[in-house]
């Protein structure tokens, strides 16, 4: 499953995760950065684990669930509210890392949404940010935490 959809298709077995949804599906929203498992830039979920989609090779997610930055949205198809809140917080500045932090930021709220700050702080280590100093980044993640937290009490 590819974000909600089943897909079905033949692929060179030596190609990239990364490659396969940028190349081949016109998924353009996981970036390239290192390429090299170092930037984060290229973070998807798979069965509701982060990881580097440029580490992994197309055919491991047969038969998984993937979600990347596409497949996260608010229901009317807008910015969820994590990608609102980080932007409230001024953390998106080239935007360059904003898919991989959204993406990191998702599976540990899929976990928990009353994370710690160092809850916060390890699950996007894996993730550059050359812009922000990450403090932002950590408050969005917060806030978008404490905003799911109430939403559920409603
Ligand atoms: S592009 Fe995959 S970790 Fe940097
Ligand atoms: S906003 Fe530029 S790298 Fe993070």
């Amino acid at each position: 499953m590819l974000n909600g959809s089943a897909v079905a298709l033949d692929v060179p077995s030596g190609i990239t995760l990364l490659a396969l949804l940028r190349d081949h599906l016109g998924l353009t929203g996981s970036k390239p950065g290192c390429e090299i498992g170092e930037c984060g830039a290229c973070s998807v979920i798979v069965d509701g684990q982060v990881v580097n989609s440029c580490l992994m090779l197309a055919p491991q997610v047969h038969g998984r669930t993937v979600i990347t930055i596409e497949g996260i949205h608010a229901p009317d198809g807008g910015p969820n509210d994590l990608q609102r809140a980080l932007v409230e917080h001024g953390a998106v500045q080239c935007g360059y890392c904003t898919p991989g932090m959204v993406m990191a930021g998702e599976a540990l709220l899929a976990r928990t949404l009353t994370p710690t700050r160092e809850e916060i702080q390890t699950a996007i280590a894996g993730n550059l940010c050359r812009c922000t100093g990450y403090h932002q980044i950590v408050a969005a993640i917060e806030a978008a935490a404490a905003r799911r937290v109430q939403e559920a009490a409603r």
